[in-house]
């Protein structure tokens, strides 16, 4: 197990949407069949992650494996002798390293994470999970010392934070025990992405598409029946130009539509655009987008139908007791350097 690794997961506090799809599923199932064989791939489900906002906990084991059909219905392969799926709450070195993790983290660098003030916006109770989602986070990835952590642009600081954490560790205890990820420019190299994927509500389009956003006409989500969904696209808030151009600053209803388009025919942005740039008629568009929702759902809600759930739970626990293994090892070192452990 000494190839390099990459390693990524998506937070799963409910179902998915087609913003989680394509901004994480897909991205995270074109690596793998890009770079299986020579890269180690890590693909695992963040459930510790996922009550950090509240949740209906009696369905949180079910989500959960849900989840992972759903990877698994977006094309991942599980018989991949290079890829490992498992639940984070599966690999007790995770929580473990996290809270060593967080007594050399400080209070003021968690403060100024981007994501904790967006979800604890208005909020009542704010939960010091949700404040310390980043610290678990840093430790999902430093326990493997992954290399590569593709993600999209709202997870940039937490990434930051990984490598900082990392740095700050191995220069106080003056040696390497932790590999700290690639910094966030190579990532987007690596993962070949000059802009990150971000779908926007089909209601306010100034906001990103979100599980956390109350209104379901805004959001698709893959359990969506698909005329239902198809309906949804064909009232999506557009604007009063009359003309089609793409453009999210201006004209982000038009634009949310185009891209969603490109996204799902797998085609370039630009070529997408310009075949519809200049023309009038928004509902042509609307069709156009409707249909191509309304086929990918009905064909993925299919290819989940069909997943192997005897094959899955199988990975799974293999993967569960390999990666136990794994970071039991990077875990010792650092408990021995806190003076938890024995010296050698
Ligand atoms: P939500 O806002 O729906 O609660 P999360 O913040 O839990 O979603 O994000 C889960 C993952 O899905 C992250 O990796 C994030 O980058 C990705 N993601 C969420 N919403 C979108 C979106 N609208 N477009 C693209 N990617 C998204
Ligand atoms: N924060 C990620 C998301 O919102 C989920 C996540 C948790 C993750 N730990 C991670 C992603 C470690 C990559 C690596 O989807």
């Amino acid at each position: 197990m000494s190839k390099p690794i990459i390693l990524t997961g998506l937070r799963a506090n409910g179902t998915f949407h087609i913003g989680n799809y394509l901004g994480g599923i897909q991205p995270m199932v074109q690596l793998q069949q890009q770079y299986a064989g020579e890269y180690q791939i890590n693909m695992f489900v963040p459930d510790l992650h996922s009550f950090t906002t509240p949740i209906d906990h009696a369905k949180l084991f079910r989500n959960t494996l849900n989840n992972l059909k759903m990877y698994m219905a977006a094309g991942l392969d599980i018989h991949n002798q290079d890829t490992f799926i498992y639940r984070q709450s599966y690999v007790p070195a995770h929580s473990e390293l996290a809270w060593i993790l967080d007594c050399f983290a400080y209070f003021g660098e968690i403060s100024r994470m981007t994501q904790f003030k967006e979800k604890s916006e208005g909020q009542a109770n704010v939960s010091v999970g949700l404040f310390n989602y980043p610290v678990l986070m840093a430790a999902d990835i430093l326990a493997y010392g992954a290399k590569w952590v593709p993600l999209g642009d709202d997870q940039k600081q937490h990434l930051e934070l990984t490598r900082d954490l990392g740095e700050r560790i191995n220069n106080k205890f003056g040696k390497e025990l932790l590999s700290v990820p690639e910094p966030w420019e190579k990532q987007m190299e690596f993962a070949s992405r000059e802009v990150s994927v971000r779908v926007r509500s089909l209601v306010d389009p100034q906001k990103k598409m979100s599980k956390s956003v109350s209104d379901p006409r805004g959001t698709i989500d893959l359990t969506d029946d698909p005329a239902a969904a198809a309906k949804k696209v064909m009232s999506a808030t557009t604007d009063s130009f009359g003309e089609i151009h793409f453009d999210f600053t201006e004209r982000p209803g038009i634009s949310n539509l185009l891209h969603i388009l490109a996204l799902l025919s797998n085609r370039p942005q630009n070529e997408v655009n310009s075949e519809w740039e200049g023309r009038t008629s928004y509902g042509e568009l609307k069709s156009a987008v409707a249909e191509k929702v309304q086929a990918f759902l009905t064909e993925l809600q299919e290819r989940f139908a069909a997943v192997d759930e005897i094959a899955l739970m199988a990975k799974l626990e293999e993967s569960e007791e390999q990666m136990c293994e794994t970071t039991a090892a990077t875990l010792y070192r650092v408990q021995q350097a806190v003076g938890l452990r024995p010296q050698e």
